[in-house]
């Protein structure tokens, strides 16, 4: 996963210990928050050829999709489709499951770069609107943020 994310520029470059959160359900119940990693492997080796990784605030019902890549060469055959798709589904059951309001936040929320097109279009196939921007959120280079949200209620 993280070799993956490394060869994307456009990815969240984690460090190793970061992703482990996301594995680790001893740790999501300590802080609260409930992280999830899913993998898309192909082939009869299953190679892993990309990841997403979501979280769900438990207080307030907040889900985002944190961060994802698919390696190059595995590039539109429909793989970031399919994790988003997972995610929202997983970020649809985590509501589903936990007594909060029915007031509280229905969204998936996330940020890309605007410039990031592949990722913009990919999430707006997915029903993602955008919500607002976030100035100069992106370093290496500066740039604003677009922020989106897709409500998980319209999941077919
Ligand atoms: C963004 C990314 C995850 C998309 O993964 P993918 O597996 O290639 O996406 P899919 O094949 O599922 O594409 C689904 C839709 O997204 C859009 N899309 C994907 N790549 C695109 C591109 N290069 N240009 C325009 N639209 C694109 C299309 O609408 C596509 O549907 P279509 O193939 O029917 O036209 C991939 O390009 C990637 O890993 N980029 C680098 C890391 C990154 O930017 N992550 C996001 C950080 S916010």
């Amino acid at each position: 996963v993280s070799a993956i994310s490394n060869a994307a520029s456009t990815a969240a470059q984690w460090e190793l210990e970061t992703y482990r959160t996301f594995c680790s359900p001893a740790e999501e119940t300590a802080c609260k928050v409930a992280k999830v990693l899913f993998v898309a492997c192909v082939g009869s080796r299953q190679n892993l050829v990309g990841f997403a990784a979501f979280q769900a605030i438990l207080a307030t019902g907040e889900c985002g999709l944190e961060n994802m890549a698919v390696a190059e060469e595995s590039r539109r055959s429909g793989i970031g489709r399919r994790l988003l798709s997972s995610g929202l589904l997983w970020c649809r059951g985590w509501r589903a499951a936990a007594p909060w309001d029915s007031g509280q936040d229905e969204n998936v929320w996330l940020e890309v770069r605007p410039s990031n097109r592949a990722a913009v279009h990919l999430y707006l196939k997915a029903g993602f609107i955008e919500a607002g921007r976030r100035s100069g959120y992106y370093s290496h280079p500066i740039e604003d943020a677009l922020l989106m949200r897709r409500n998980t209620y319209l999941l077919a």
